[in-house]
């Protein structure tokens, strides 16, 4: 037995939880789930990143105090998870007391080495990513983000400094030592390579605002919120028994999106080596995934196109949510979201062959063994097949075993499902119903004997991700469900016969066929409406379907609010349609910088190209830039009210020049 310590990133409390969230936090306690299993002694950790200027920002807009705030928005991500059926020993907050005196101790014990000084710098932050971006990370025009798509902001401040230079060598020679510490392995290049171009001194205080934990003796300070939220994985377990789950005596394991990988792989262990961990006493390994995408763009609150969860759950059962996530994205990859796929994955993975399997045996067993569990024979292998049927289901577990260890939920499961066609396949070949014919009692016996052990390792090997319909399953099997004691050294298995003479039932659907009627209905209910005149936000879009309607106006909103939206004059140069895509304009707006923009718009419908060159609109002009593929990027938005076959789109009279500010 060993120790097995997951966690997902702690998520910031600008959002609340949607499918990239839940993503990550479902394949770690699928992880947990698994490592439960085959016997190890397991912590999972969860929770959320609660302080910086992000959250400063995001509670004011709300017009709370940050805790208020905070505590609001961090309910929904602690609420969301059980009903995912994800149980993390610990939700644990950054503005927990525990976790802020760890910090603190933390922060002393690098300062007392030296390694932190004050000094100031002048740079690029992007709020968004909580993070100084240098000149050449930036998109132009605009200076915007590259994650984010919005504009940075320019700062210049008192600071204090971590060495992070200091420990490139060192780094260098960890990660050379321990090459499973980052994975996959391009990421690790990407590391590798990142940090042997040299790494710069970090800064690690901000003075601009006050949320956040204050520097010890220089309150006004506040620490950098990456210092303070990478300390959760370590403060989350004290300094109590609970240190057993950290390096060397457990295996720690960080899981992360790509795109928060170097403050996991750089900063992270850097900090800690500075405060006097040793190499073996760094994380084990960080894993850093793909996104999930939506027509290809990464899903988020900030580009309006988040799934959420729960509503898939609630409409089809967490556990084929939990199944659909971890078999279909391979772990690493980015991987589109479609709502039909979930809904194919369904009735094909899970249908036709898992629950196919189990009602067919179970039904078999009722018709020729009457309902009841035969005494069995393993090893007898008195034919080709059986001996086939046998090597495959071993080397199956065997592999299965590999997978989940290897952090490859995707392939783990797909083997199960082999293994149930497998078995599905050892049916049709053994065929109880010829043997019932001979009055081979013995070969009903064995056949049908095998393929109940055999159901009986599936429903422990999918539990990991279906853990509700494992139980199912095994109550069908006449099993008790497995908790985790049962679960010990359950795997690798010994398929188990299930003991001669239990009752087993008569076989209901574990996953009743959804026809197409039914996938319809489903469909209707989880995927938003169908955009949009306007290709930007679907709630707008919506709205100007609709006559105006005083009761149904949007929330009141500050005029602070209102004036983070930048209304600009627009003159249209040029515009034409854009190829297979029957609603879509491409235009070039001129709005006062230096070169026109591109701005992809749902007006064809309406409007044919030459009726707007030369007209003057009004652009969205901060929006964050919308990616339809194909080079098509759209910097801005139209303003237009109507169905999408007769538009009225606003325009701007008198000699308003383009780029002027509408307010
Ligand atoms: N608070 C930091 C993490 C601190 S960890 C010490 C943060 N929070 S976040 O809420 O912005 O993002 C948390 C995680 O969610 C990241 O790993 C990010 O990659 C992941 N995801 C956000 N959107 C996602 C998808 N669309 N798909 C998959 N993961 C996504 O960064």
């Amino acid at each position: 037995m060993s120790n097995f310590y997951v966690t997902t990133p702690i998520y910031y409390v600008n959002d609340v939880p949607h499918l990239g969230t839940a993503y990550t936090t479902i394949v770690a306690d699928a992880l947990r789930r698994f490592h439960l299993l085959i016997g190890d002694d397991t912590y999972m950790l969860t929770g959320t990143d609660e302080h910086g200027l992000k959250i400063e920002r995001a509670a004011k807009e709300q017009g709370l105090a940050p805790k208020a705030f905070t505590d609001r928005i961090s309910d929904r991500f602690r609420e969301a998870w059980p009903k995912l059926d994800i149980a993390p020993n610990r939700f644990i907050r950054t503005t927990d007391a525990d976790h802020e005196a760890f910090v603190v101790e933390l922060w002393k014990k690098i300062a007392s080495t030296g390694d932190l000084y004050k000094g100031s710098y002048e740079g690029w932050y992007c709020v968004g990513c909580e993070e100084l971006k240098t000149e050449k990370e930036l998109l132009q025009p605009g200076n915007l983000c590259a994650i984010h798509k919005t504009p940075v902001e320019r700062v210049k401040e008192e600071s204090y400094f971590f060495k992070l230079e200091k420990y490139q060598a060192r780094l260098l020679d960890f990660y050379a030592r321990y090459p499973a510490f980052i994975q996959p392995e391009t990421r690790r290049n990407e590391v590798l390579s990142f940090v042997s171009g040299g790494l710069k001194d970090l800064s690690v205080s901000r003075t601009s605002f006050t949320w956040g934990i204050p520097v010890p003796g220089d309150p006004k300070h506040i620490m950098y919120v990456w210092f303070d939220a990478l300390t959760n994985y370590r403060s989350a377990l004290g300094s109590t028994d609970l240190t057993r789950f950290w390096a060397p005596q457990s295996k720690v394991v960080h899981l992360v999106g790509k795109d928060i990988l170097r403050f996991h792989a750089v900063f992270w262990p850097a900090f800690l080596m500075a405060a006097g961990y040793r190499d073996e006493e760094l994380p084990t390994t960080v894993f850093a995934h793909g996104f999930l995408t939506i027509d290809g763009e990464k899903m988020s609150k900030s580009l309006r196109n988040a799934v959420d969860p729960l509503k898939i759950a609630h409409e089809l059962g967490s556990d084929v949510l939990r199944y659909h996530l971890l078999r279909a994205i391979s772990f690493g990859q980015d991987g589109d979201f479609d709502h039909a796929a979930i809904l194919e994955r369904y009735n094909a993975d899970l249908g036709k062959n898992l629950g196919n399997l189990l009602n067919r045996v179970l039904g078999l067993c009722g018709k020729y063994l009457e309902g009841k569990a035969p005494a069995v024979a393993i090893a007898d292998l008195s034919s080709d097949i059986d001996k086939a049927f046998f090597n495959a289901r071993e080397d199956a577990a065997q592999s299965i075993r590999t997978h989940w260890n290897q952090l490859r939920p995707d392939l783990a499961l797909a083997e199960t499902m082999a293994l149930s066609s497998a078995a599905n396949k050892y049916v049709d070949e053994s065929a109880p119903w010829t043997l019932a014919k001979n009055d081979d009692k013995a070969g009903l016996a064995r056949v049908l004997g095998a393929l109940l052990e055999t159901l009986s390792a599936l429903s422990i090997m999918i539990a990991p991700a279906m853990p509700k319909k494992s139980v199912e399953m095994r109550t069908q099997l006449g099993l008790t469900s497995i908790d985790p004691a049962i679960g010990k050294n359950h795997w690798p298995f010994d398929f188990a016969p299930i003991p001669a003479g239990t009752t087993l039932a008569a076989g209901k659907p574990l996953f009743p066929t959804l026809d197409a009627d039914a996938q319809k209905a489903v469909l209707e209910k989880l995927v938003p409406k169908k955009e949009a005149p306007q290709v930007e936000a679907p709630s707008t879009a919506e709205a100007a379907q609709k006559p105006a309607d005083p009761a149904a106006l949007a929330e009141p909103i500050s005029y602070d609010q209102f004036t983070t939206v930048d209304l600009r004059v627009g003159l249209v140069k040029t515009c034409e349609k854009v190829p297979k895509k029957d609603k879509l304009l491409k235009l070039s707006v001129d709005v006062g910088e230096a070169e026109p923009r591109m701005i992809i718009a749902g007006l064809a419908l309406t409007f044919q190209p030459d009726d707007l060159v030369g007209k003057k609109v009004v652009v969205v002009a901060n929006l964050a830039p919308r990616d339809f593929g194909k080079g098509l990027v759209s910097h801005g938005m139209l303003l237009a009210t109507g169905p999408s076959e007769a538009l009225v789109l606003a325009t701007v009279a008198g000699d308003a020049a383009p780029g002027s500010r509408l307010k």
